[in-house]
């Protein structure tokens, strides 16, 4: 497929390296400019644009990006062809963003950016760290393979996110619409949790909304001491904080 990713940082990245690597044309902005893009990255096949051009002429547009510029995307949007499907990677971390009035008040991320692009979204590659991704990606049938939730209201978008999840190592679950796509927001069981397609979709129904806010800040509070007592903490520290302060 033709990919634009808008955002070359860990996510961005790596999903582009890989979606590259599984044979797809993929070109990749950042805010800086196409030369700030790593060559190691354009190693894997993938070109780097402008981020006005990222837009241009694909058939899938990936934003991996802050959470808070997402409100300015909306003239860039406005250059995508027509029935392009966006996949979006992002999470709500008010520490990092700044509050948001109305995710404070409970709207699901997914619906919010739904609205400040004005273009429907698939969710994916939000619950999974950048380093599960980068590293433990297997190929289909592996019985250890790790699991990525994916959200989305129509089926081509369903079916687009998840085949590309596929492609970058994991399976795709079925997580429903995005209004149910709170379930794998920070804070859920499913969230950056490391499961296997066995145990995601249970994950994904034992989620309660009202905790995920409360569970989401206890584990960054958690990361957060031990950084400031100078752990040196790597990804498979944070699985294990995330699976202990999400259940
Ligand atoms: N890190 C994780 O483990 C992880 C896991 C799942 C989901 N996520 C979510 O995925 C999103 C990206 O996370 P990340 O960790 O990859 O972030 P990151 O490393 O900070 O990278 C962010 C990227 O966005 C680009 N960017 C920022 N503003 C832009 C703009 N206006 N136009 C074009 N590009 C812009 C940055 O470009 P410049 O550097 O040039 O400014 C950078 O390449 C976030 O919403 C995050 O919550 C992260």
């Amino acid at each position: 497929m033709r990919i634009g990713i808008l955002g070359a940082g860990s996510i961005g990245s790596t999903l582009a390296r890989k979606l590259a690597a599984a044979g797809h044309e993929v070109k990749v902005a950042n805010s800086r400019g196409p030369e700030t893009i790593e060559a190691d990255l354009l190693a894997s096949g993938a070109t780097a644009v402008e981020a006005s051009t990222v837009v241009q002429d694909v058939e899938v547009l990936i934003t991996s990006i802050p959470l808070s510029v997402m409100p300015a995307l909306e003239p860039l949007i406005a250059n995508l062809p027509a029935d392009a499907i966006v996949i979006d990677t992002s999470n709500y971390y008010p520490a990092r963003d700044g509050q948001v009035q109305a995710l404070e008040e409970g709207q699901v991320e997914s619906l919010w950016i739904v609205e400040q692009i004005g273009r429907p979204v698939a969710k994916a590659w939000n619950a999974i760290l950048s380093g599960t991704l980068e590293i433990k990606g297997t190929p289909a049938g592996d019985p250890v393979r790790l699991a990525i939730p994916v959200a989305a209201d129509t089926d081509t978008a369903r079916e687009t996110a998840m085949a590309l999840v596929e492609d970058t190592g994991f399976d795709a679950v079925d997580a429903g619409s995005l209004a149910d796509s709170w379930r794998q927001q920070p804070g859920a069981p499913a969230y950056c949790t490391e499961l296997t397609l066995q145990h995601l979709p249970a994950a994904l129904a034992a989620a309660e909304k009202d905790l995920l806010p409360e569970r989401r800040d206890k584990a960054m509070a958690i990361i957060s001491k031990r950084a400031e007592a100078g752990e040196s903490l790597n990804f498979d520290d944070l699985v294990a904080i995330n699976r202990a302060t999400y259940t």
